[in-house]
């Protein structure tokens, strides 16, 4: 990739560009991941789907008032939540076998869902408020004995509070990097870290919160990133060592003794801009690599050598199992100065945008195995259905 100045990259990028944005978002012959359907099921998928119509961002002020407008603010609010494109690609991708109904994961899900039941939900809610909001969906479901795609309450529960995973992480021997949490805002002036290290809201995904600023070197920035994460997020700051190494992300599927990692991505930092951190950081994932951008800094099938790969595949199908995924999960994974495979965080729903030139993790190594975004979405449904005893 040509070498573009970032801050150049930062003019270009302007209000309708950042619409556009949110506007949208093999193993070859006969693939053995790839699962079929013997009879129909009656599939309710559940979602959230971000405000993404010109008019929701443009009745928003776009006045400066601590720093961030309000549209960036909305922007950051619902990074996690699913475009419209995606939801109509996974509803397309059910109707190929199965009767489909969608159910939004507003505060009317639980009686939707009461009424309907359905034979089984695909589940990419990431919920409402709170630090349990990804679980929001899942404990319903439980309660009305429905049976469901993906990880339950607890391992979603777990997973968003990267805090909680890491102390699970840690007792089973997993690498992970040396951390602490910090409720409050208060200056740090001695800590038992080595700098440099990266400060991140202890519960947010779709890198929200963190930016090239995230990566400090000293106390003074430190404490300024402290400040900004506990204030403008509302929650305990997670501060972790550096990882300096090759970062890694791997889809797994399906479960026990089937449970399967699909081709490794790299993401390519020497390809990245001079001026950019190294950290896929929002910046990174939003602004830098839109679909319009020949910004291409992932290798799938990763290029490493037999050795490595074992490695990684060992510690994403330990950390799957002992975090108790269910079904499928993506695995972000950095080497440390040493080159040991260490995990960074584990998304239970992972993101699914359709498009390749969105660059989306699950289905992109979901191709390099094969399986178009349909036979993925299947394969997924298939694994939860043979929990349930449905397919
Ligand atoms: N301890 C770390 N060392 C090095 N890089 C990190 C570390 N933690 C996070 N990062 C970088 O920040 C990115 C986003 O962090 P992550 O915890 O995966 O957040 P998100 O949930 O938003 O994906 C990672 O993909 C990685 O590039
Ligand atoms: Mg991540």
């Amino acid at each position: 990739m040509r070498k573009k100045n970032f801050k150049t990259i930062l003019k270009l990028v302007d209000l309708k560009h950042i619409i556009i944005i949110f506007g949208k978002k093999k193993l070859k012959g006969k693939n053995i991941l790839s699962k079929t359907f013997n009879h129909r099921l009656n599939v309710a998928l559940t979602y959230n789907v971000k405000p993404e119509s010109e008019a929701f961002y443009a009745d928003l002020s776009p006045n400066q008032t601590d720093g961030t407008t309000q549209i960036e603010r909305a922007i950051d609010t619902f990074a996690e939540w699913d475009t419209r494109e995606t939801i109509n690609a996974l509803e397309a991708a059910l109707k190929v076998f199965h009767d489909v109904e969608l159910i939004e994961a507003t505060d009317e899900a639980f009686i939707k869902l009461k009424e309907s039941k359905p034979d089984i939900v695909f589940n990419i809610a990431e919920g409402l408020n709170g630090i349990s909001r990804e679980s929001q969906i899942p404990a319903m479901l439980d309660m009305l004995n429905i049976p469901y795609t993906g990880s339950d309450a607890l391992t979603l529960g777990i997973c968003l509070d990267k805090s909680r995973a890491k102390e699970i992480l840690t007792y089973h021997r997993i690498p992970n990097a040396k951390f602490f949490v910090i409720d409050k805002y208060q200056t740090l002036s001695n800590h038992a870290l080595k700098f440099p290290l990266i400060i991140k809201p202890v519960s947010e995904g779709s890198s929200k919160g963190i930016f090239g600023s995230s990566l400090v070197k000293n106390y003074d920035k430190l404490n300024a990133e402290l400040e900004r994460v506990i204030n403008e997020y509302k929650q305990p700051a997670l501060i972790e060592e550096y990882l300096p190494g090759r970062e890694f992300t791997v889809a797994v599927i399906g479960n026990d003794d089937e449970a399967r990692i699909l081709p490794i991505i790299e993401i390519r930092y020497d390809e990245f801009p001079d001026d950019v951190e190294h950290l896929y950081s929002y910046e990174a994932k939003w602004i830098l690599d839109t679909k319009e951008s020949d910004f291409n800094v992932f290798d799938c099938p990763a290029n490493i050598d037999r050795e490595l790969e074992k490695q990684i595949k060992e510690i994403a199908l330990k950390t799957y199992k002992v975090l108790r995924c269910k079904d499928w999960s993506r695995i972000d994974i950095r080497l440390d100065k040493n080159n040991v495979p260490n995990i960074i965080e584990v998304n239970p729903l992972p993101g699914i945008m359709p498009d390749p030139n969105e660059n989306s993790s699950f289905p992109k190594a979901a191709r390099a195995a094969g399986l178009d975004y349909n036979q993925m979405i299947q394969t997924v449904l298939h694994a939860a259905a043979k929990r349930y005893n449905l397919s």
